[in-house]
């Protein structure tokens, strides 16, 4: 690894470590990222100073646009279903404007009736997850970013089995979450770069600005609680009031997961979607123990089965399909190289998942 001034970075170098936003932990590259002549650019203009990089260019083959994004991108169907999308974004904004700003009650049954509009009943060829990774960036992330928690979370409660009127809720509550942030001063929501101590704080408050707001318009409790306390970490290091355990709700822990799986995975201009292996690598990078393990075990493993037999690029040049999810390391599944040679990565410490082809 070596540290590599902004202005001397070149197309086809590597991230050697994962680069986050301060202000809200998304990740903005992840590592192994390979940088583009347009990532560069995006760098300079974010004013960071320098990266570390890994020592050698990459293979010629990982400087090609990813496979399986341009299969997403370019269908017909994933077309449709952006449309939809940003219809469904424009439809909270203003809802959501109207019920912060002028007190004026949002309609909850068709905002379920559109975020539903865009899941149920459809037979997609690809996984809600893929979709959600390869939508446009939007300048201002705050009300996709609201859309993408609640269509993960209805997703991650079907695979809970809640029932129908519980999984309404859920939706709605991921939905949400972050209303609080519409009641942030702007020039600290947008700033691009990192937020003082003093701004920090100031953006903590979103918690309990959403709480009081859903609270006095008199919304389900549970919709309340998750919007107080989706930073709550059951290892008691979240905000805003450090929560441990079984102090926070099931909303909470579940919202609390979709909500930075979102920050993970949106989508940026300056990259392509970040593989789910590798999403699922900085979870257990972060620590698993930071999440309720009866939800965040069931979470990544049933993400990681969405892509249960999908052709990958492992790290050394290698191509294979997943076959088999690991328990213990969900991000290193076992591959299958050819009719008599697979490869378990758990067993591999150097080798993992670079992208879904
Ligand atoms: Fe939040
Ligand atoms: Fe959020």
């Amino acid at each position: 690894m070596r540290s590599v001034k902004i202005s001397r970075l070149e197309a086809g170098m590597v991230t050697a470590e994962t680069l986050y936003n301060p202000n809200n932990g998304t990740v903005l590259l992840p590592e192994k990222t390979i940088l583009t002549d347009k990532t560069i650019a995006w760098l300079e203009s974010l004013q960071i100073s320098a990266l570390n990089v890994e020592g050698d260019l990459a293979p010629e083959e990982l400087r090609q646009p990813d496979p399986a994004t341009i299969r997403v991108r370019s269908s017909a169907e994933f077309k449709r279903f952006e449309r939809e999308h940003e219809k469904t974004v424009n439809l909270y904004t203003a809802s959501i404007n109207d019920f912060v700003l002028k007190n004026k009650m949002f309609e909850p049954q068709r905002l379920v009736k559109a975020l539903m509009n865009l899941v149920s009943g459809k037979q997609y060829r690809f996984n809600i997850l893929e979709m959600l990774s390869n939508l446009k960036s939007y300048d201002d992330p705050t009300y996709s970013h609201a859309i993408n928690v609640a269509l993960l979370t209805h997703t991650f409660g079907k695979w809970l089995r809640m029932s129908p009127s519980e999984l309404e809720i859920l939706t709605l509550a991921g939905l949400l979450h972050d209303v609080g942030k519409i009641m942030i001063p702007e020039k600290i929501l947008k700033k691009p770069s990192a937020l003082s101590h003093a701004e920090y704080e100031v953006m903590k408050t979103h918690t309990l600005k959403g709480y009081y707001k859903l609270k006095n318009a008199e919304v389900d409790p549970r919709i309340c609680e998750a919007a107080l306390s989706h930073h709550e970490r059951v290892d008691g290091s979240g905000y805003p009031y450090g929560l441990k355990g079984t102090e926070l709700s099931a909303f909470a822990s579940i919202i609390g997961i979709t909500d930075v799986y979102d920050a993970i995975t949106s989508p940026r201009v300056y990259r392509d979607p970040i593989c789910p292996f590798k999403a699922i690598a900085l979870f257990e990078k972060e620590g698993l123990q930071k999440y309720d393990p009866q939800y965040i075990l069931t979470f990544l493993e049933n993400v990681a089965s969405c892509y249960l037999y999908t052709d990958v690029l492992l790290s050394d040049g290698r191509t294979g399909k997943v076959i088999f999810i690991n328990r213990d390391q969900i991000s290193k599944p076992t591959v299958q190289l050819s009719s008599t040679e697979y490869i378990d990565l758990c067993k591999a410490p150097d080798l993992y998942i670079e992208r879904m082809l």
